[in-house]
C-alpha cells in the first residue's frame, strides 16, 4: 500500500511520481520528448528543465499536430473555494508561457458547482462569486484578453451542459465509482459533476464547429478526470484531450502540498505582503539544529520548503538556484539568511501581483464569458 493519496480532492503523504505515473497510466515526459519541444519551442522553460511538468498524455501527438498546421487550445481550471494560493499559479505560469510561445486559444473553467456539491463552499452563491474573485488571479496572470475565455460553470451552463450531457451517457456509474471512489452516500450532483468538468475538452471543437486538439496543463490530482473524458471523445467524434502534468508545490510546513485548508503552511495571493513574508520566515527548512552544527556539516535542501520555493517558483536562473543548493549543503548559508531572501521575493511578487489583481477588476467582462 502507497503511504500516501492523490485524487482530486486529497493530496497527502510523500509522493512518488514515478510510481504515480504507472498507477494513472500516463506517461513520462523523458529526454526524448524534452528535445521535441525544445526542438519546436526553443529553450525550454525552467518548469520543463527541472521536472516539475513531469508527465503527459498525447503531448508527442498534439507537437506533431501543431507542427502539421492543426494547433490546439488550452485547458484549464480553478474550483473556487477560496482565495487563490501559490500553488494554484504553477499551473497557470505554465499555461501562460504554453499560450505565449503558440499563441493559442485557452478555455478557463470555474467550477462554482463543485466546490458547492462536494461541499467546500456552503453556498452556490458563494462559490459563484469566489469564481469570479478568483478569476482576477487568472486574468493578473496577463493571458492574452482576445484568445482567454474564463467561464463559471453556472453561468455558462447552457453552452457546457449540452456536451456533459453527451459524456455522461456514456460513462457508467461503475466507472465513476472506479474512478473517483463514490459511495452510496455521495450526492448525486457530485456524480454527475465530472461531465461537467470534461465538457471544456469538447467546447472549442463546438465553438470552431472543427475538430480541435485540447492540452490541458494541471497538476496531476486532475487526470482521473481526464480519463473517463479520454473514454467517451472518439465515442462523441471528438480528439482525446491531451494533459500535462505537474507536481505540486509543498506547502511551508514539513511534507504535504501547499493546501488553503492549511492558512498558516500556504501564501495566499491576497495575503498582505509583509503577512506572507512572516509565514516564510516561520517556514520548515532542512536546517541542523544548531548553527554551529549547520555551518560544519551544513543543511540539506533536498527536504527543505524553502528551496523548493527558490526551485519551483522563485529562482529561475539555474546557475543561481545551484549555487544556493552547494551553499545550503556546505554551510556557506544560514536558513535565517535563505528564508529573509525568498521572503522579500515573495513580498515584492505578491505587491505587483495585488497591482495586477486590482486593474483586472476593470477587464473582467473582456475575459468571462456568459450564455
Ligand atoms: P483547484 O482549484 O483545486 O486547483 C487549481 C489548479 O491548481 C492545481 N493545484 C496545484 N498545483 C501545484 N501545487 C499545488 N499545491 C496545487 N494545488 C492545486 C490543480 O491541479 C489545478 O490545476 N476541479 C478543479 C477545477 C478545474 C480544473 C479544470 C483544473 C476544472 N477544470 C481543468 C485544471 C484543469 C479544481 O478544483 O482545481
Amino acid at each position: 500500500m502507497a503511504d500516501y493519496v492523490v485524487t482530486p480532492w486529497e493530496v497527502k503523504g510523500s509522493i512518488d511520481y514515478e510510481k504515480l505515473i504507472k498507477d494513472f497510466g500516463t506517461k513520462k515526459i523523458d529526454d526524448a520528448l524534452l528535445k521535441k519541444i525544445e526542438h519546436v519551442t526553443g529553450k525550454l522553460h525552467y518548469m520543463l528543465r527541472r521536472g516539475i511538468f513531469f508527465s503527459h498524455r498525447d503531448l508527442d501527438w498534439i507537437l506533431k499536430e501543431y507542427e502539421k498546421g492543426n494547433p490546439f487550445a488550452l485547458y484549464t481550471g480553478r474550483g473556487p473555494s477560496g482565495q487563490v494560493h501559490l500553488g494554484h499559479l504553477m499551473p497557470w505560469i505554465f499555461t501562460k508561457y504554453l499560450q505565449d510561445k503558440f499563441d493559442v486559444e485557452l478555455y478557463f473553467q470555474m467550477t462554482d458547482d463543485e466546490k458547492f456539491l462536494f461541499g467546500q463552499v456552503p453556498t452556490l452563491e458563494e462559490s459563484n462569486s469566489l469564481a469570479y474573485e478568483n478569476a482576477l488571479d487568472v486574468i493578473a496572470m496577463g493571458f492574452d484578453p482576445d484568445k482567454t475565455f474564463i467561464f463559471t460553470d453556472t453561468d455558462y451552463a447552457k453552452t457546457l451542459y449540452p456536451i456533459a450531457v453527451k459524456v455522461a451517457k456514456l460513462t457508467t456509474f461503475s466507472t465513476a465509482k472506479a474512478v473517483f471512489g463514490f459511495k452510496n452516500e455521495t450526492n448525486i450532483g457530485s456524480i454527475f459533476y465530472p461531465a461537467m468538468q470534461a465538457a471544456p475538452c469538447f467546447l472549442p471543437s463546438i465553438l470552431k464547429g472543427k475538430k480541435t486538439p485540447v492540452l490541458i496543463p494541471a497538476a496531476i490530482d486532475q487526470d482521473p478526470y481526464w480519463r473517463i473524458t479520454r473514454d467517451a471523445a472518439p465515442k462523441l467524434g471528438f480528439y482525446k484531450n491531451a494533459a500535462i502534468h505537474c507536481k505540486f508545490l509543498p506547502g511551508l510546513g514539513e511534507g504535504g502540498k501547499m493546501s488553503a485548508s492549511q492558512p498558516n503552511t500556504a501564501v495566499f495571493t491576497t495575503d498582505p505582503p509583509k503577512q506572507a513574508g512572516k509565514k516564510i520566515m516561520r517556514a520548515f527548512t532542512g536546517g541542523a539544529a544548531t548553527v554551529e552544527e549547520q555551518k560544519k556539516n551544513g543543511g540539506n535542501p533536498n527536504v527543505c520548503s524553502v528551496y523548493q520555493y527558490y526551485r519551483v517558483l522563485f529562482e529561475e536562473d539555474d546557475s543561481k538556484l545551484e549555487e544556493r543548493f552547494n551553499a545550503c549543503k556546505n554551510g556557506c548559508i544560514l536558513c535565517g539568511e535563505c528564508k529573509k531572501e525568498l521572503a522579500k521575493r515573495v513580498e515584492k511578487f505578491l505587491e505587483k501581483h495585488q497591482e495586477k489583481r486590482e486593474r483586472a477588476k476593470k477587464q473582467l467582462d473582456k475575459f468571462m464569458v456568459k450564455d
